[in-house]
């Protein structure tokens, strides 16, 4: 037994920023960022945590899923741009909620949300919980260098939850992690010790190597989707819909036109929104939810990638 998506919620921040606004900070165009991109504005967070946003998400979960905060047995989040490392988002968030479960973080930057159903499938598995809140929240603006217009034009802030509820929807899932640092990193602040010989560490923002992150991207939903497609015994034709994660609209193009799958399939808001990092999956789903675009029964196929360099695609029969 694992579970079926019973409910979806999210929030972002209310200031937009356009494309014709960043074009004030750095040296960029609205035309560069729409083709190479493909995102037109972003919300900005000028005074919400990414903690703050996702318990605003997680309370549209629990409305759109008629569920109370106090019958929630676990709270799994993901954000790698928390205001900070301990509490984790998921404590903060449980103590705003009121209530008494357990809670945790888990870190797997952009694909993150992936890796927190996952987890949760195997609470499921184990009898633990009968609800678990799943958030991904950030406030990517808190940890980009605004001077770096490789970075600072792709992306948003922003939040999406899911509850999960007791069911066999959750079908399977794959996972690959080529470990290591120099192509996506956010390194912590420096902290004050007297005992280094040097500073060790790069500043603590977005550092992306654009075009190897770029073919990493392309490469790992092909090969996740047709890996989890083969394993399963299904074909692109059985799949209604898939859920991407929102890094940049020719990343998407690619993937589809390589997997031979209609474009229509796959949902696109980064236009809105930008690269929202563990947010972004979770806001797809909220949007395609509430259109009503799925339909009992429906196979919907996840797909992320990102830091790490992690990536993964799901699998879920819509209940
Ligand atoms: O979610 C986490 C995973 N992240 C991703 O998947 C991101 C993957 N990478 C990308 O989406 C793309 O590589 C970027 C959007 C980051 C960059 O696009 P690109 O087509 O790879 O551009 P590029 O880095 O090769 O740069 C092309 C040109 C360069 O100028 P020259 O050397 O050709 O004269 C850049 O300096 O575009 C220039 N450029 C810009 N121009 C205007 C770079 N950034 C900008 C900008 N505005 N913001």
């Amino acid at each position: 037994m694992s579970f079926h998506i019973i409910g979806t919620g999210m929030y972002v921040p209310p200031k937009v920023v356009t494309n014709h606004d960043l074009e004030q900070l750095v040296d960029t165009n609205d035309e560069w960022i729409m083709q190479r991109v493909g995102v037109k504005q972003r919300h900005i967070s000028e005074n919400e945590t990414s903690a703050e946003m996702g318990y605003k998400a997680a309370v549209s979960a629990l409305e759109n899923s008629n569920t109370k905060p106090e019958e929630i047995d676990m709270i799994l989040v993901a954000s790698v741009s928390g205001d900070t490392l301990c509490p984790s988002n998921a404590c903060i968030i449980q103590g705003m909620l009121g209530v008494s479960c357990n809670a945790m973080d888990i870190n797997a930057a952009c694909s993150a949300f992936l890796y927190l159903m996952e987890t949760a499938a195997g609470v499921f598995a184990r009898k633990k919980a009968k609800k678990i809140l799943v958030i991904g929240t950030e406030r990517m603006s808190r940890i980009l260098d605004w001077n770096d217009r490789g970075t600072c034009v792709i992306f948003g802030d922003g939040a999406g939850a899911a509850v999960l509820g007791i069911g066999d929807g959750y079908l399977d899932s794959v996972f690959h992690v080529t470990g290591g640092m120099g192509i996506l990193d956010v390194p912590q602040p420096v902290g004050n010790s007297p005992f280094y010989t040097k500073e060790q560490y790069l500043t603590p923002f977005v550092h992306m190597k654009g075009q190897e992150t770029f073919k990493f991207a392309v490469t790992s939903i092909c090969s996740d989707v047709k890996e989890l497609l083969a394993q399963n015994n299904l074909t692109i034709e059985d799949i209604a819909y898939v859920v991407p994660h929102q890094a940049n609209k020719r990343i998407i193009d690619f993937a589809a036109t390589k997997l031979k799958m209609p474009k229509e399939k796959f949902y696109v808001n980064i236009d809105r929104y930008g690269n929202t990092s563990a947010a972004s999956v979770p806001i797809v789903l909220d949007e395609m939810n509430r259109k009503g675009m799925f339909k009992s029964g429906d196979l919907i196929l996840f797909t992320a990638f990102g830091g790490g360099l992690a990536s993964a695609a799901s699998l879920i029969r819509w209940k």
